[in-house]
């Protein structure tokens, strides 16, 4: 599974592809926005533009392509901007969360977190296992009783007294 490193955090989270970052993030308990977020946000209709993370240095694959509403929003912003969102996570990647904010060591930070392997990751969700359809062994009467092919002792004792009388 795709990989998130979040570089401010010091955390690697795993994901599936195809899922949003935001989402991700929040689930995680990864600290998305600023106090401006905090305060009040779109909940992820792409709105407040409070959402931001920096993707320097991930592959243009890694995230899907920025919404429309994103290049609408993000015009006045660092390229490698994203709005988590609006992004999908299609790869491993390293994410800078609360760009605006500011952090210290940052290009020490970015530059360790790049240089560890982040696996690539599948490109699809894992095959759902089937599960075997299970028939019942015995039979059960329109009573509710389950009725069992051997026979009972009380029925074979019955037989033989029977038996006996003739
Ligand atoms: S949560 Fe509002 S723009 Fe992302």
């Amino acid at each position: 599974m795709p990989v998130i490193r979040f570089v401010r955090e010091g955390q690697d989270v795993e994901c599936y592809p195809g899922e949003n970052l935001r989402e991700v993030a929040l689930r995680e308990g990864i600290e998305l926005y600023g106090l401006k977020g905090k305060l009040g946000n779109c909940g992820g209709c792409g709105q407040c533009i409070t959402c931001f993370v920096d993707v320097e240095g991930a592959s243009d694959a890694a995230l899907t392509a920025p919404t429309a509403v994103e290049v609408q929003k993000l015009r006045r912003r660092p390229q490698s901007w994203r709005l988590a969102c609006q992004a999908l996570v299609q790869q491993s990647l390293a994410v800078v969360t609360r760009p605006q904010a500011g952090l210290a060591d940052r290009e020490a930070l970015l530059a360790e977190a790049l240089s560890r392997p982040l696996p690539a990751g599948p490109l699809a969700w894992p095959t759902p296992v089937e599960q075997e359809s299970e028939e019942p062994e015995t039979s059960t009467d329109p009573a509710g009783e389950t009725a069992s092919a051997a026979p009972t002792a009380t029925s074979d004792e019955a037989n033989a007294d029977g038996q006996q009388g003739r």
